[in-house]
């Protein structure tokens, strides 16, 4: 796997808040030592998990566009999750215990059905489905994942949203027992992000529940996360414990982190740059050089029309 590269290290923002957390904690210079020696060369290396790839199973070697599928052991070993670690190549090692069964989503807010739903019994409900999405992060990197899941879309339409619901807001698992980012004062949590109710019924629009054939692990936000292809990654919010129907736009986690920097819609757009670097290229994982990146993340025929009307030369 490629090094990450100085242009897709932490936000900055988020980066600082950090550090002043842990120097306040009192482990900034102490931790660097201990990471300088111990950064493992295998993030997997010792998992119950590392043999997950040997079965991993999908249906095409490449999306729809003929772009190969990432492979799996990159999928599950480079990640974005704070509640668990800053550092991608950590995740899965600080993330080896969290509890993700039993689990159960509640639903509720402006709907005729709320309900609480275990995710057993959701997979039973709605068949799963596999889906080759691209995933374009923020940070300018980007995947090929095949998803297991089941479109957002049937959940919404078993609680049946009232007519005053016009936005969908989700919140990761609150347990700063078991994610100790959330310890974290600098931010605001749980994480939440947000969908107006008509990408929500998007057909595209995915509640994951696997990767490549298998339950997803907890490093990739286990045991279900969203997935909407054509916006940044960070809007994919992973270990999801609460979904809400509500009437105002959300306000999600890194709007409040950085209101400057991150927007509602965060659709990918290679002609808006972030405040601190280009988004008009991105490197693809597990390949050489840059590829350019493409307007809605290459969905735009699926998803332009959920936006006419917007000003998209303005950062969403
Ligand atoms: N969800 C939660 N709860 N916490 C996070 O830190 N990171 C986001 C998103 N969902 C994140 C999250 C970001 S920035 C990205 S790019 C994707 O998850 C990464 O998903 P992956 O690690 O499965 O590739």
């Amino acid at each position: 796997m490629n090094k990450i590269l100085p242009s897709e290290i932490t936000p900055e923002h988020v980066y600082l808040s950090r550090r002043r957390f842990l120097a306040s904690a009192g482990i900034l210079a102490a931790s660097a030592l201990v990471g300088a020696a111990c950064r493992r060369s295998d993030p997997l290396a010792g998992l119950p998990s590392s043999d997950y790839c040997e079965s991993a199973k999908a249906s095409k070697s490449t999306d729809e566009l003929g772009d190969r599928l990432t492979e799996c052991t990159s999928v599950i070993s480079y990640n974005n999750f704070y509640e668990f670690s800053f550092d991608k190549d950590d995740v899965a090692q600080r993330a080896r215990d969290f509890k993700t069964s039993p689990w159960a989503i509640e639903v509720g807010g402006l709907v005729n059905r709320p309900g609480t739903y275990d995710i057993d019994g959701l997979r039973r409900k709605f068949a799963e489905e596999e889906r080759i999405y691209r995933m374009r992060c923020v940070e300018a990197w980007s995947m090929v994942i095949p998803w297991l899941g089941f479109p957002l879309a049937k959940l919404m339409q078993e609680v049946e949203p009232t007519s005053r619901a016009k936005y969908v807001r989700f919140e990761t698992l609150f347990d700063p027992q078991q994610m100790p980012g959330q310890k974290d004062e600098m931010l605001s949590w749980p994480y939440v992000e947000g969908l107006r109710l008509d990408e929500a019924m998007h057909d595209f629009t995915l509640l994951a529940t696997g990767i490549y054939g298998k339950p997803l692990l907890p490093q990739n936000g286990a045991p279900i996360r969203l997935v909407v292809p054509w916006k940044y990654g960070f809007k994919n919010i992973k270990s999801i414990a609460k979904i809400d129907l509500v009437e105002e736009m959300p306000v999600s986690f890194w709007m409040t982190a950085s209101p400057r920097e991150y927007g509602f819609y965060a659709n990918v757009n290679p002609n808006v740059a972030h405040p601190r670097w280009s988004q008009s290229s991105e490197r693809r994982i597990g390949e050489a050089g840059r590829r350019d990146t493409v307007l809605f993340n290459g969905y735009a025929d699926q998803a332009a029309r959920l936006y006419e009307g917007l000003d998209l030369s303005k950062f969403y």
